[in-house]
């Protein structure tokens, strides 16, 4: 049995779930070479298996363990002669195993490994039968927290919170997927000193202001805006200000509720977004964290982490230039004081051992800070590679067609409402142009248009590496040809059709059928197929969506090649049975992928 693990991490009692796991191709065969390697080379028997897959000639997989071991061994009087030989042995004392057909060595020692296609074969329909879960990853933590999203009160959720969501959820996803139970936690930006210039300048506007109707106060940006323009130019009003938020802290009863209001009318309105994009998350904004800051720091005083700095209250980090302020001069808390709050709050009373903020990359250097401080208070251990582990992903910009920074033509930032309608009245626009509107029910209209407008600017974002800037543009996120979400999701019901054209009862076949992989273009096919546990692994452990997205790409382009080739002929060929097997393989990997992508997949085109 295999467990996705390396030896920093540790494992303990697996319940029945995990167990029905296979792991990866790469996996298993890890297991298989590890135990040669202990035959071969007993005096190190903490080697670990360096496989990869390869698309070369030679195999489908390479181990590359022995130029390493050579250069371990060699002088230590060994009986090899060089790395090649190194190879061969590790060739020679591989166990038998069904999933190896043929193993050769080349070059400087790199064992090649041929898969058996018949244990392809079977794996493949074993997935079929038992679902795709038996595919999934196991990572060696339980309970992680994903901190994504995360807008502002008062403010206007922006692109870049647009981005924030939809990697966010999806790597909520991938998590959720390997049965990690996650906490999908949305820290808004719910408290500070902003409160009380917005709540005072609220209070003069609406006299009445607990009657006020949420319509009136709705454009709460714009009340924002405004009210920091006072707070700049009238020092009476910066003054009733700073007042207000002395007792909106202090908890009196007026302020509270006004801060309340505030947050609701705000909530209802990032709501929105949340139920169009198909997200769930559970908020827990900075407020929340408040009541744990004081004592907090208190144990980090204690530690002595926390030294006086022209007034302030810092933690120095090695390394790093600035000091992370933790209380300000004034003796106020920040934003720094709540993260490590919440972090400490996530380690000690959630028991995460992964927690994973999903912000742009301008907010690296806090978050590394942050880490390193907690790493300095013994809240988490040294090094990268072990648990309990934070981790930031940052993302880059989404710019416009200027190559600047997204903005509508009057310069204010895009409203994440108007781009999510107009990515759906776009493509419902093209659905009614190819005569759906005829054909097709006003309620499949709607649902496709959701699926596919929502899904492109889904995809359009998680196909980038999230580190680097993307240029967003609505006539490349619809195209149907090319590597977007349109051309996927057609792909996909293209290949439901096939299935459903056949007229076959596909779970009959699935028990009853025998998939086959004999042809070169259905062996490739298959190859990829299997290679999605171990790609759903790295974009995990990686805590990359492209790589996910570049494997859903190739793998519709195989199945085209596979599919377009006149001696693979599915319908009505001999080998029937197999083929749409192989079909329907597809297409549940495919959903899998959409799935973990939070796109919605399409049946009919
Ligand atoms: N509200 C912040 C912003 O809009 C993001 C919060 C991210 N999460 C955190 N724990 N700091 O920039």
């Amino acid at each position: 049995r295999l467990v996705l693990a390396t030896k920093t991490q540790s494992i303990t009692t697996m319940t029945t779930q995990e167990e029905e796991c296979m792991g990866s191709v790469k996996a298993q065969l890890a297991k298989i070479f590890e135990t040669s390697l202990k035959v071969t080379v007993p005096n190190e028997p903490d080697v670990e298996p360096l496989i990869a897959a390869c698309t070369g000639k030679f195999g489908d997989y390479q181990c590359n363990n022995a130029m390493g071991l050579w250069s371990k061994i060699k002088g230590k009087g060994t009986q090899f002669r060089g790395p090649p030989a190194v190879g061969e042995a590790i060739k020679n004392n591989l166990p038998t195993s069904e999933m190896i057909e043929s193993c050769s060595v080349a070059g400087p020692g790199f064992v090649n490994v041929v898969l058996s296609k018949n244990w392809m074969a079977k794996s493949i329909q074993k997935m079929l039968i038992e679902g795709i879960d038996i595919w999934a990853p196991m990572p060696p933590v339980k309970t992680a927290v994903v901190d994504f999203s995360s807008p502002n009160i008062a403010k206007e959720m922006h692109v870049g919170h647009l981005r924030s969501t939809i990697i966010g959820d999806t790597l909520a996803r991938m998590l959720e997927f390997s049965k990690v139970k996650v906490l999908r936690r949305n820290h808004v930006g719910d408290w500070g000193t902003q409160f009380g210039m917005l709540i005072e300048f609220l209070f003069e506007k609406f006299p009445n202001f607990e009657d006020a109707t949420e319509t009136a106060i709705g454009d709460l940006q714009a009340f924002y805006k405004a009210s920091k323009l006072r707070f700049d130019s009238d020092p009476a009003f910066k003054e009733r200000a700073q007042q207000a938020v002395v007792r909106l802290q202090g908890g009196e009863e007026k302020y509270r509720r006004a801060w309340a209001q505030i947050c609701e009318i705000s909530r209802n309105e990032f709501h929105k977004v949340y139920q169009r994009l198909g997200v769930h998350l559970e908020e827990k904004g900075e407020s929340f964290y408040n009541p744990y800051i004081p004592g907090v720091i208190e144990g980090l005083t204690k530690q002595g982490l926390v030294e006086e700095s022209q007034g302030a209250r810092v933690i120095f980090i090695e390394g790093v230039n600035i000091p992370l302020i933790v209380v300000k001069s004034d003796g106020g808390f920040n934003y720094a004081s709540t993260d490590l709050a919440a972090l400490w709050y996530r380690l000690n009373e959630e028991k995460a051992e992964w927690i994973i903020y999903v912000t742009d990359v301008g907010q690296q250097q806090h978050f590394d800070m942050v880490f390193k401080a907690a790493k300095l208070a013994g809240w988490l251990p040294q090094g990268d590679n072990s648990y309990p582990r934070a981790s930031h992903v940052g993302f880059g910009l989404v710019l416009g067609e200027d190559g600047k920074r997204f903005r509508t033509r009057n310069t204010e930032v895009v409203r994440l409402v108007d781009l999510l309608d107009e990515a759906k009245s776009r493509s419902k626009a093209t659905l009614i142009e190819r005569g759906k509107g005829e054909q097709w029910t006003e309620e499949e209209i709607e649902s496709t248009a959701d699926a596919v407008g929502y899904g492109a600017v889904k995809y359009a974002d998680l196909k980038n590496n999230r580190l680097t800037n993307y240029t967003f543009n609505f006539d490349q996120m619809l195209n149907d040809k090319g590597n977007t979400a349109v051309y996927l999701l057609y792909a996909h019901a293209r290949i439901c059709s096939i299935i459903r054209r056949s007229g076959k009862d596909i779970e009959e076949l699935m028990n009853k059928g025998t998939l086959v992989l004999d042809h070169k273009d259905e062996r490739d096919l298959g190859l990829h197929l299997l290679q999605f546990a171990e790609v759903v692994e790295e974009a995990t452990t990686n805590l990359l969506p492209n790589v996910l997205c570049d494997y859903l790409y190739n793998l519709s382009e195989i199945f085209s090649k596979f599919y377009s080739n006149p001696e693979c002929k599915v319908i009505g060929s001999d080998k029937e049975t197999s083929r749409l097997l192989l079909c329907e393989a597809t297409a549940v990997v495919m959903r899998k992928c959409f799935n973990l992508l939070g796109i919605t997949p399409i049946y009919k085109i």
